[in-house]
């Protein structure tokens, strides 16, 4: 047995059906819904405030350590969506935002939403070149906004060269469809803000994500805050207030403990393997999963070479009963308009592609 298929025994789901649909949810392994269940446990019994406040911090610092930042520096949230609105509401007044045609609409919709004008950069082939976003080339901004890796065709980017062009400019990147996949540094990369869901690659569980904000920019104010923004919230002081240095301003009351402990745990669980370990796995069995479909004679709309991911997009002409066909099979994937995509994350293997693409041949046949 090797170590990928011990570490597969971790992800009870795994026996039940082919799970390729990490780009849309993950499982989670036993470590994350253990740490989950005794914290459930803990209080049906009672209240363990102090310790599960300590737990969220150690988990901050998990979060800290796996993006290359400071504890202070990471706010929770529930999902990407409150993550982004946030970041926008610290950017939204510096200008226009250079983002791209391949964005999932939370990546644009924010700044659309605050009045700011969105330039989108064509992408050629399913592919965004780095050239496009360079200021001398790409229309005027003050803050570049994309994904590390795209949702829909799995094109993903090589942030330190964005930190290295973006200049005067500001880079926000989401990291929803990578983070737990890729390593991410951002201090390395010149990120400003960070966005992110924990239920894709970071295997947390719905309701887990945080957000990275820099050091430099926790020093704008936040548009919303609660009675735990500040300093001494204890003190009840309901008219006077000394904002709170740290990124915990923008979780505002009383903590949501169990996404934190389920976040907290996953990225303790993940880091134990190793994310350049992922990486190199998720790689592997997508390469894999390419070969196999091209030897179906199943057209991959994703790109390849430093661009591919995780993520596959296969084209077909009728993505809804492909998408029945396979669940049929006890298959998961995710439909698209232009046919399914297929994730391979570390707890699949290649008899989970195996079964997929012949799968995948008898639907296309019968279509
Ligand atoms: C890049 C990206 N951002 C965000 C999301 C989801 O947003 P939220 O976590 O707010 O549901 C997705 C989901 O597919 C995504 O691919």
């Amino acid at each position: 047995m090797t170590a990928w298929d011990e570490i597969r025994r971790d992800f009870p789901a795994t026996e039940r059906s082919v799970f390729l649909n990490a780009a849309s949810g993950s499982p989670m392994p036993r470590p994350v819904s253990e740490a989950v269940a005794g914290y459930l446990r803990e209080a049906s019994e009672g209240d363990e405030w102090l310790a599960w406040l300590e737990r969220q911090e150690r988990a901050r610092e998990g979060v800290a350590r796996l993006i290359g930042a400071e504890a202070d520096e990471i706010a929770f949230v529930v999902n990407t969506s409150t993550a982004m609105n946030l970041i926008a509401d610290l950017l939204a007044g510096d200008g226009a935002v250079l983002s791209d045609e391949l964005e999932f609409p939370t990546v644009t919709l924010p700044w659309i939403h605050r009045g700011v004008a969105v330039h989108f950069v064509p992408a050629v082939e399913g592919v965004l070149h780095l050239e496009s976003f360079a200021a001398a080339d790409a229309p005027r901004a003050a803050t570049i906004c994309i994904s590390h890796v795209q949702f829909s065709n799995g094109c993903r980017q090589d942030l330190d060269a964005f930190g290295a062009l973006k200049e005067h400019r500001r880079l926000v990147v989401c990291g929803s469809q990578s983070v737990g996949a890729f390593p991410v540094d951002v201090k390395r990369s010149r990120i400003d803000a960070f966005a992110t869901a924990g239920y894709k690659w970071l295997c947390a569980g719905y309701g887990t994500g945080f957000a990275y904000v820099s050091r430099e920019l926790l020093q704008r104010p936040p548009r919303a805050i609660g009675w735990r923004s500040v300093e001494r919230p204890l003190d009840y002081n309901n008219r006077e207030y000394t904002l709170l240095a740290s990124a915990r301003r923008y979780e505002m009351g009383c903590p949501a403990f169990a996404s934190a402990i389920a976040l907290g745990a996953a990225v303790e669980y993940l880091m134990g393997i190793g994310i350049e370990a992922i990486a190199q796995r998720v790689l592997e069995l997508n390469a894999y999963l390419t070969g196999l479909l091209e030897q179906a004679g199943l057209a991959v709309l994703s790109p390849g070479g430093a661009h591919r991911s995780g993520e596959t997009l296969v084209e077909l002409t009728d993505p809804r009963g492909a998408c029945r066909g396979l669940r049929e099979r006890g298959i998961h994937v995710t439909r698209k308009p232009e046919g399914v995509r297929i994730s391979t994350h570390f707890y699949n293997n290649e008899q989970d592609i195996d079964r997929c693409v012949s799968a995948l041949r008898e639907v296309a046949a019968s279509a």
